[in-house]
């Protein structure tokens, strides 16, 4: 089963993720954990590019093209073979982040990025993805909190706002796919409501 984890800046994914990692292998299940961009050896290269304060110079096309190139190296080298062998695998972001921040917050063209982004899966899609749902002001501020600002968080407000709404419309159009999430909520319960998500759609499959 292929679970991705998707949400605004500062919903609290990665330590969730992790988490409910511990927690799946805890109740016998083969678990592979990553991230996006990156996940790989050369993704993690391309990933230093995206996010570097920098790099102001980056033109839109390029980040759209380094965000795929990092997928498509990880969906080959990494989740696809562990689909394969049996194991559960996670992953902290994935293609919805790309039609979230490049489509709705950028206003790229949907069904280009939807083709682009078939062409760097190979048409992989997750079989269930959680939305670490947060308030725009309260996610950005945790971000700031913990440290952890980059490039990629200083687009203005309205950005991050269209974001959200982007996220928002996927789901409506996928309900079946998708489960919301309240990440504002504290974190134990936040993690309860992951783990019952993914309990029931492993039941189901
Ligand atoms: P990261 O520090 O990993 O943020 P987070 O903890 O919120 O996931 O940085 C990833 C950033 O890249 C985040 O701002 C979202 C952005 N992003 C895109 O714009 N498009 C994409 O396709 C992906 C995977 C990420």
């Amino acid at each position: 089963m292929f679970i991705t984890l998707e949400g605004p800046e500062g919903s609290g994914k990665t330590s969730q993720m992790s988490d409910l990692a511990k927690y799946l292998r805890e109740q016998g299940y083969e678990v592979i954990t990553t991230r996006e961009p990156g996940g790989t050896s050369i993704g993690d290269q391309i990933r230093s590019v995206l996010t570097n304060l920098e790099n102001t110079e980056l033109m839109p096309r390029t980040e759209i093209l380094l965000f795929l190139a990092a997928r498509a190296q990880l969906v080959e080298q990494l989740i696809r073979p562990a689909l394969e062998n049996g194991k559960i695998v996670l992953c902290d972001r994935y293609g919805d982040s790309t039609l979230a921040y490049q489509g709705y917050g950028h206003q790229t063209d949907l069904d280009l990025l939807k083709r682009l982004l078939a062409f760097a899966t190979g048409g992989l899609k997750p079989d269930l993805t959680l939305f670490l749902d947060i308030d725009v002001e309260t996610g950005l501020q945790r971000k700031i909190d913990a440290d952890e600002w980059n490039r990629l968080d200083a687009y203005e407000i309205a950005f991050h706002i269209r974001v959200r709404q982007g996220y928002k419309t996927l789901l409506a159009e996928e309900p079946e796919r998708w489960v919301l999430i309240d990440a504002s909520r504290p974190q134990a319960e936040v993690q309860k409501m992951m783990r019952q998500a993914v309990t029931f759609r492993l039941k189901m499959s």
